[in-house]
């Protein structure tokens, strides 16, 4: 059982959930720090002159210097402006001398003159400046500042933090419970709707895998059966071919693999079928001439010193036919071995294929003369020439001959006929022989196979020849095809390209 969390759906689930968690906080708390920043800038930027104004309407010195009393006094006056202000007077080092505040809550001496200066020298605030606040050790705040000037001198600075500490506490208390709350769950509800949507969507995305993923599973326990019961690859239906969809060209490639190894599966179990059929045949047809020879050896052998010379001859000449008929049947199934081995080297020459068919014919002369068969060639046009490998092709000659003068009775013909047909020249072997039942044409060249009225004689015929023929026409990248009526007789055909 696969675990839950191996799947791939978890899988992309889980990571876009931890995905947008982590996109999700970042994206609030920049958008958290950027509104504050804009905040901060915005208010800076509308009191920037405050600290000015204020050094222009009271006066922060006497004659002795900066009148810390009178700061005070105004500064009382100004708590009016609201608890969004605080003022400082600080002496050209920064130390803090006079402020609105409650001095308990005051912690810094000394304030850092720099961000004052850079806040004075400049033109335009592009981006909060911020300044020590007094009240705090560590925090920063923004602030107007404006120098104290007596006789053309800097005797001091006016320092006024914008939003206090207060107006902070206020302000925080503002956000925290309205702002910032209904911010959060924005983003939250808007998070978790992003999440769902897209594990929805991966879902989607994810279902044509799983069902291909359960349809292999399937079709793996199904497995190939040898009776061609239900085919392992009909449990992959529905996948397209032409579409876009990469799963979809997957399952359908998943298919044809399944289809082609289906395939191939059913010819190794056929070939293994044919294999031992073909094994107990021919131990069958081994087993008669072998009879026969030891039959005849044995019988010479206690029999020699008595019977005539004759006698004697004609045993040994039985032996050696049927001992020959052995051999020759060997012979033939260490041919269709060898060309079942598939490195088979065909040896192309340009030669007559007249003369070689009268050739073959030849041998076949007495055999006909006594069954009053007539053999011939036609036309007898030695000028048409073919290209092949003439051993093998004489084989083929040989085989397809020897059939149809034993399937031909007395009185009857055998022809081999030749003709031009484009690029190739035709070859007919046509007899008026006895023919082969329709029903067992599709099998004739099988090896070892026999046509219910083959005429086997006392000769051991194996039902090989055809089977080799049919190879032997297979590496010469041609076709042999058999038309047969029962009675009337049979016509073998095949091409080979021309010679020339
Ligand atoms: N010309 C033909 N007329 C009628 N039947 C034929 C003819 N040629 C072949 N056959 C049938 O096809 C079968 C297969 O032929 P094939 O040549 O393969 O085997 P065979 O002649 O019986 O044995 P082998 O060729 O090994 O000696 C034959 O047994 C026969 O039944
Ligand atoms: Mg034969």
């Amino acid at each position: 059982m696969v675990k839950l969390t191996n799947t791939l759906y978890a899988k992309l689930a889980l990571c876009l959930t931890v995905i947008f968690l982590i996109v999700g906080s970042l994206s609030a708390n920049m958008l958290f720090n950027a509104s504050t920043a804009h905040q901060r800038l915005v208010t800076q930027h509308l009191h920037c002159d405050l600290a000015k104004l204020v050094n222009k309407e009271y006066k922060l010195f006497n004659d002795a210097g900066l009148d810390l009393d009178a700061a005070k006094m105004i500064f009382m006056k100004l708590m009016v402006l609201g608890p969004n202000f605080e003022f400082y007077v600080l002496n050209p080092e920064g130390q803090v001398l006079a402020y609105s505040a409650d001095p308990s809550v005051v912690k810094r001496k000394q304030v850092d003159l720099a961000p004052l200066k850079y806040f004075m020298d400049s033109k335009k605030i592009d981006s909060p400046i911020l300044g020590d606040n007094p009240r705090s050790l560590e925090q920063k705040k923004i602030f107007s500042a404006a120098p104290i000037v007596k006789d053309d001198q800097v005797i001091g600075y006016l320092y006024v933090i914008l939003g206090s500490d207060i107006f902070d506490a206020f302000y925080e208390s503002l956000s925290e419970s309205k702002m910032l709350r209904s911010g959060f769950w924005l983003v939250i509800s808007s998070l978790c709707f992003g999440l769902l949507a897209s594990l929805v969507v991966i879902s989607l995305i994810t279902r044509p895998l799983r069902k291909l993923s359960k349809s292999i599973q399937q079709a793996r326990d199904e497995g190939f059966t040898k009776e061609g019961g239900r085919n392992a690859s009909l449990t992959l239906q529905g996948w397209d071919q032409n579409s876009r969809n990469e799963i979809h060209v997957l399952g359908s490639s998943f298919k044809a693999l399944l289809e082609r190894l289906e395939e191939q599966y059913q010819q190794v179990i056929t070939i293994d079928d044919l294999r031992k059929e073909l094994l107990t045949h021919i131990s069958h047809d081994l087993r008669t001439p072998l009879a026969s020879l030891l039959g005849y050896l044995e019988t010479w052998t206690l029999n020699h010193k008595t019977i005539p010379i004759e006698k004697s001859e004609q045993y040994i000449d039985i032996a050696t036919r049927n001992a020959q008929k052995i051999a020759n049947l060997i012979e033939q199934l260490f041919e269709l071995a060898h060309l079942d081995s598939g490195n088979v080297q065909v040896n192309r020459e340009t030669f007559s294929v007249a003369e070689l068919a009268q050739d073959v014919l030849q041998k076949f002369t007495i055999e006909a003369q006594q069954k009053h068969i007539v053999l011939s060639v036609e036309p007898k046009d030695t000028s048409i020439l073919v290209k092949g490998d003439i051993e093998k092709l004489e084989r083929v000659f040989t085989n397809l001959i020897e059939n149809a003068l034993r399937h031909t009775p007395v009185d009857g013909s055998v022809t081999v006929r030749l003709s031009k047909n484009g690029h190739f020249v035709a070859i007919d072997v046509e007899d008026t022989g006895i023919g082969i039942p329709q029903e067992d044409i599709p099998h004739i060249f099988n090896a070892h196979f026999k046509a219910g009225n083959s005429v086997r004689g006392n000769s051991a015929h194996g039902g090989i020849g055809l089977a080799i023929t049919k190879k032997i026409i297979d590496l010469h990248q041609s076709e042999i095809s058999v038309t047969s009526h029962v009675d009337r007789g049979t016509t073998f055909s095949f091409m080979l390209p021309f010679g020339n």
